[in-house]
């Protein structure tokens, strides 16, 4: 997919909440805050399609040709996120239903169940009509295949589906009954019409059942997408189509599966916290949607300007341009927003917008202006590859595993644990690959691989493959326990990585976070920090010591240890040790290069063949120098001109580098 000629910029707009005249004046303030690209059409479909296939697309004709007399792309969606209440209406049946058998109803958005042929059927042929009109409208850029995949349904549309998908995946009911262990309970299956979604039962579900649902669902989201997909692209090759992924604490379909069917990766990026931590929250979301793509371009679809009640909590000045140029240095298109204009009635009334409420005089649409000038000065940023250094294995099937109820602990979090390492390695200047655990390892000095519950035979082999190679493996605690069935790996822990690692767990030891604490200190006597959810009765094989708990149930015994295995070696984390431990064990790991950065400051790189970017953000209270970064003398800072040398980053202040490349 060829750059465009400007970084995308601008957000979801809504013109169709708005009188007309209101347009003109869109309009020209997103010409002034130097808007390139408007999201529309997201929620429409009532409007575009008032009943069943009568349109009325005069309104829309005149949204995309003013974008277009403005010089402003059109990213247009399908609308199918939120279907009309005419639709729900004529076929009940297509609404989503609960695991307690709760019917929805329209009243909000994503009233929709993707397995259901009357909703698959309206989404098609509302799509052939967006195509049919659209698709060669010089206003258009991207489209945007519905919103945030991610309603789960477990009616019988649901059931009929999971049933095809598991005959797919298992070709017969002994292998699906041996695959769930559903001896256990009694719960073998002797005909493929007993099978159901995973509905409210009795007592605790079957965790191999949970999952595979959780699979089937993705996959019957993904099906939903590229029947669109394929629309949109048969009627103008051109035009990229993408859809945007939620991403937070929720992780509803497996991009991993979806990547490869997008042209370009799309995500929102809803941060829960404040200060460095949204920071990184960011920088985190980041670095997966770039590897989700494989190191493709991607977009930042939406973010919010500031508050947005716990979901968003408040950004302080200078945040919407540091957010947003968190995600450009790592690979994304632009900088896109949730929304333009701030609505001023219906459920999200009070969502935060480019254009807010008070209007253009005020302090956030100042600094969004601000961000669209810096932006239009880094278009050619976008020939560059993002510099990494580092990898770490992210899997949404252990995520999902790790909600079900049956496990070693309630404690353990996934979500927590892999953005740990994450944050560990961004406090060292490193920018993260992530990377599945279904493929080979990528050629990375360090590759770390936490809290990975589910660990097939194929990935074991990837992972010992990557250290025979000369790479560095650290795995963490509760890796190895389960295979892709969510059965355990019997003989010890951490099961299938047991040889790799040089170590045997003889039992889980779980903490109370809330009153156990162990303290894990080198071999020296150093202290190295506690853990307080997680601890492991750990004998040692072939690997040697590398810290030990110092008190606690396995005082004096193994906590971390190193093995040599090839070229390579492999660590094992055996708790879950806190930041500044984790981060001994990362950096003795014996790892080279990365940015010795100071505290706050977040340090980028891309590079083309003759050139070198370097992208600096100061999230910390004080300034900092090009000195202090080593920055290249000869570099320059692309709005200000200043030399590398004499730069100086106040606090809270971003600088974009310049320069040719270093050998
Ligand atoms: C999601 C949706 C948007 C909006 C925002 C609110 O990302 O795609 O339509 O609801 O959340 O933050």
């Amino acid at each position: 997919m060829p750059s465009p000629a400007s970084l995308w910029f601008g957000g979801d707009y809504n013109p169709d909440q708005w009188p007309e005249p209101v347009w003109d004046e869109d309009m020209r303030l997103m010409r002034q805050a130097g808007v390139t690209l408007a999201t529309v059409g997201v929620f429409s479909w009532s409007l575009l399609e008032p009943e069943e296939d009568r349109y009325t697309f005069d309104w829309l004709d005149r949204v995309l040709d003013l974008l277009h007399a403005n010089g402003i792309s059109a990213c247009l969606a399908t609308p199918t996120a939120s279907p009309p209440p005419w639709f729900t209406l004529a076929h009940p049946d297509a609404l989503p239903v609960t695991a307690d058998g709760v019917r929805l109803t329209h009243g909000s958005r994503d009233t929709y169940d993707v397995c259901a042929p009357a909703y698959r059927e309206a989404s098609l042929r509302i799509t052939r009509a967006l195509a049919e009109r659209y698709a060669h409208h010089p206003a258009l850029a991207l489209w945007h295949v519905h919103n945030e995949y991610g309603t789960h349904t477990y009616g019988e549309h649901a059931a009929r589906a999971f049933r095809t998908w598991l005959r797919g995946r298992y070709g017969s009911l002994a292998t699906l009954n041996d695959a769930w262990t559903t001896a256990f309970w009694g719960q073998r299956y002797s005909d493929w019409e007993q099978i159901h979604p995973p509905r409210a039962t009795q007592y605790l579900p079957n965790p191999a059942h949970l999952l595979d649902f959780r699979r089937f669902l993705s996959d019957a989201m993904r099906g939903h997408y590229c029947a669109q997909r394929d629309i949109l692209r048969a009627a103008n090759p051109d035009v990229p189509v993408t859809t945007n992924f939620a991403f937070g604490s929720w992780v509803p379909v497996d991009p991993w599966r979806w990547a490869a069917d997008l042209d370009l990766v799309a995500v929102d990026v809803y941060p829960d916290a404040t200060g460095e931590a949204a920071a990184h929250q960011h920088a985190f979301a980041a670095d997966l949607a770039r590897s989700w793509g494989g190191g493709r371009p991607w977009l930042l679809m939406e973010q919010a300007t500031g508050y947005l009640g716990a979901r968003v909590r408040p950004k302080a000045p200078g945040e919407i341009i540091r957010h947003s140029l968190s995600h450009v240095a790592r690979g994304s298109r632009g900088a896109m927003f949730f929304q333009w204009r701030a609505s001023v009635g219906g459920a999200e009334q009070w969502h935060p917008a480019m254009l807010p409420h008070t209007g253009a005089d005020s302090p956030v649409f100042a600094e969004v202006c601000e961000l669209g000038a810096l932006l239009g000065r880094l278009a050619e940023v976008q020939d560059t590859r993002v510099v990494e250094d580092a990898a770490v294995v992210w899997d949404p099937e252990s995520w999902w595993a790790l909600q079900s109820p049956s496990l070693p602990s309630p404690d353990l979090d996934y979500l927590a644990a892999v953005r740990q390492v994450h944050r560990v390695l961004w406090r060292q200047g490193r920018t993260v690959a992530f990377v599945s655990p279904h493929s080979p390892m990528p050629d990375l000095p360090l590759l770390v691989v936490p809290l990975l519950y589910l660990t097939s035979a194929a990935t074991a082999r990837f992972l010992a493959d990557y250290a025979e190679q000369g790479g560095i493996l650290v795995v963490t605690y509760g890796s190895g326990t389960a295979d892709e069935h969510a059965r355990v790996w019997p003989g010890g822990y951490p099961g299938a990585l047991r040889d790799l690692l040089g170590v045997r767990a003889l039992q889980h030891y779980p903490l109370d976070p809330s009153v156990d604490a162990v303290t894990v200190c080198g071999e020296d006597g150093e202290y190295w920090g506690r853990a307080r959810r997680w601890s492991e009765e750990l004998d040692v094989a072939d690997a040697k010591v590398v810290a030990r708990y110092a008190d606690g149930p396995f005082a004096g015994r193994a906590a971390v240890t190193r093995v040599g295995r090839g070229a390579g070696q492999a660590w094992y984390v055996s708790c879950d040790l806190e930041d500044a431990g984790l981060g001994k064990v990362l950096s003795r790991a014996g790892l080279s290069g990365g940015t010795a950065t100071p505290p706050a400051v977040e340090v980028v790189h891309r590079d083309s063949r003759d050139e070198q970017w370097v992208f600096v953000l100061n999230h910390g209270n004080g300034p900092v120098t090009g000195a202090d970064l080593g920055l290249a003398v000869e570099s320059r800072e692309v709005l200000s001109g200043v030399s590398g040398a004499a730069l100086v980053v106040p606090a809270g202040g971003v600088a974009v580098l310049r320069g040719p490349r270093r050998p």
